[in-house]
């Protein structure tokens, strides 16, 4: 098992330091000088310390859940990469340099060193990719595929180093599915434990095909999260051992003990 970083009690400020685009993605930096460093795999709860509440229907109440993207060991800076999907994303991704975030985390269990004699295999599609990024970090040397929707989401993949990229319209590197990649390069060489974040079809796919192949894999999954530290019930999900709440006893869950990756309430 992997360590998990505790957070400090309640929501402390940030300050925002950058944002950056990357095609249809926004890569938030803030500093945190507050927080412990957050283990890849890890989570944080975002909201904007202003107008938060404030769209149609007063939404978005309840702050939204964020993987980390990197988080250097020589700064206080922590990076998320977010898609504007709805009111809490839209709002983060309108802040700008000197813009308060209150954030929780980080939160949950990330993920574990691969088992002996398996060389580690990230796979991720979309806006998945970003706990991908810091666990590429700290591995040092990992090889890298990713799917994403269209060239407009392909940027995502610089976020990365040396990522073998497929798209769904073919507009960049494969023309396919990236479980076809996962599926060839395990084909090639079963020698692995795979990590993957994603959207919950591709990370189905993952599971099947490596529970095939006997490949452990730890999947990130994602379900819809109100408190993010064990209290609403709102993330559970079922294991082969009962349920779970996603937040304390995830988000990363070894694929073995998953009857399935579809879990209930992750629509995108
Ligand atoms: C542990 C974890 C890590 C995450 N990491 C990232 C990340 O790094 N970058 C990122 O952009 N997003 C991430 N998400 C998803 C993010 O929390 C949701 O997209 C966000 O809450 C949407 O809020 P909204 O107000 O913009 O849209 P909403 O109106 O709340 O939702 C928009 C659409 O997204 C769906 N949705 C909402 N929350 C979730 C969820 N938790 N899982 C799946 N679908 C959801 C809704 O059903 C709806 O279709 C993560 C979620 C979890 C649980
Ligand atoms: S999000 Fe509240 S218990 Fe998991």
């Amino acid at each position: 098992m992997t360590d998990r970083v505790q957070a400090p009690f309640g929501a402390r400020a940030a300050r925002v330091t950058a944002a950056e685009r990357h095609g249809a993605y926004t890569v938030l930096r803030c500093a945190d000088p507050d927080g412990p460093r957050p283990a890849a795999g890890q989570f944080y709860m975002l909201r904007a310390a202003e107008r938060w509440g404030g769209g149609a229907d007063e939404r978005p109440y309840l702050p939204r859940a964020f993987s980390v993207l990197r988080a250097a060991a020589d700064t206080d800076e922590l990076h998320f990469l977010i898609e504007d999907v709805g009111p809490g994303t839209a709002r983060l991704c309108e802040l700008g340099p000197g813009d308060g975030l209150m954030l929780v985390g980080p939160l949950g269990i990330g993920f574990a060193p691969p088992r002996e004699g398996r060389r580690p295999l990230l796979a991720g599609g979309g806006v998945g990719i970003a706990p991908l990024a810091i666990w590429q970090d700290q591995l040092g040397e990992a090889r890298v595929l990713l799917g994403f929707r269209d060239a407009a989401h392909a940027p995502g993949a610089e976020l990365l180093s040396g990522a073998a990229v497929a798209t769904d319209d073919g507009s960049v590197g494969h023309h396919g599915l990236v479980t076809e990649l996962l599926a060839a390069e395990l084909d090639e060489d079963p020698a692995a434990e795979v990590y993957a974040c994603g959207p919950p079809p591709m990370l189905e796919a993952v599971r099947a095909l490596c529970a095939e192949r006997e490949v452990p894999a730890q999947l990130a999954l994602e379900s819809g999260m109100a408190c993010g530290y064990g209290a609403c019930f709102g993330c559970v999900v079922a294991t082969t051992d009962g349920y779970i709440r996603l937040c304390v006893d995830g988000p990363v869950i070894d694929a073995a003990r998953l009857p399935t990756a579809l879990t209930p309430g992750a629509g995108h």
